[in-house]
């Protein structure tokens, strides 16, 4: 969408804020021994809590509240039985819907002990998106974005999973422009607006550039071995920096 007045302003800010504590608190949360499905159910109490609806369940009847993907799983990996051992590597990626406005956010984690490859991993990751949101102003082409993710991928040794990409949101989880990819594709002509509304999720991973769906129907994966990383931010295209709507509340503060 593209915001239009304040309320849209307003109303994606406190979509965003729901789902960023609610990321957050997943992840402070995790724990050896713990399963995802535990994990889920403290995302989906929580989205309860501030009256929110998950997206995923309401638009695509996903069998989660939130997606949680472990190791050799990129994306979209439903939360169950799995449980979480030290050294892992965990996305967690949280969208929802309040009021009529959806926000969407991700991140990703290394269960202590941690390995210092995976650690680069989700710091390279984390500069990534950080790179992204410095090229995403309005009249900028989409392409700067996928150019600066690539990039930093690059020059951390890391790769870029090429089938996976941000969108446009807000009135529904997936809108116009799709396709907001982690490479620099040259053929992509579009620039973005003010007030546009969109998700930047940027996926390094270590070996796969491709992931396909696994038989449960909605896990991505890659290779046996591929580990990746993924963070994602809602924001509101500005003329200048954008408006990030699902900061922690700490970076919130800072801003402040
Ligand atoms: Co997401
Ligand atoms: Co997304």
């Amino acid at each position: 969408m593209t915001a239009e007045n304040q309320d849209d302003i307003d109303g994606i800010l406190a979509a965003g804020r729901v789902v960023a504590r609610v990321r957050d608190a997943m992840l402070d949360a995790m724990e050896p021994g713990m399963t995802t499905a535990e994990l889920d159910r403290m995302g989906a109490e929580l989205l309860d809590g501030f009256g929110a609806r998950s997206a995923p369940r309401v638009m695509y009847d996903f069998p989660g509240a939130t997606c949680i993907s472990v190791n050799e799983e990129a994306a979209h990996g439903i939360p169950g039985e799995r449980v979480i051992r030290a050294g892992d590597i965990v996305n967690v990626d949280v969208s929802a819907e309040l009021n009529g406005y959806y926000a969407d956010t991700g991140g990703t984690m290394v269960v202590p002990p941690v390995a210092s490859a995976k650690a680069r991993l989700c710091h390279a990751t984390q500069l990534a998106l950080k790179n992204a949101l410095a090229e995403a102003r309005a009249g900028a082409p989409i392409n700067r974005i996928g150019r600066a993710i690539e990039l930093t991928a690059r020059s951390h040794g890391f790769k870029v999973i090429r089938n996976l990409g941000g969108h446009g949101i807000g009135r529904s989880l997936h809108e116009e422009p799709d396709g907001i990819v982690s490479y620099e594709d040259r053929r992509d002509k579009r620039r973005l607006k003010r007030g546009q509304v969109i998700a930047i999720e940027p996926f390094l991973s270590t070996r796969s550039t491709h992931v396909t769906e696994a038989d449960d129907g909605w896990t991505l994966v890659g290779h046996p071995a591929n580990r990746s990383a993924q963070f994602e931010h809602t924001i509101i295209v500005t003329n200048g920096a954008p408006i990030v709507a699902t900061l922690s509340e700490g970076a919130r503060r800072h801003h402040a």
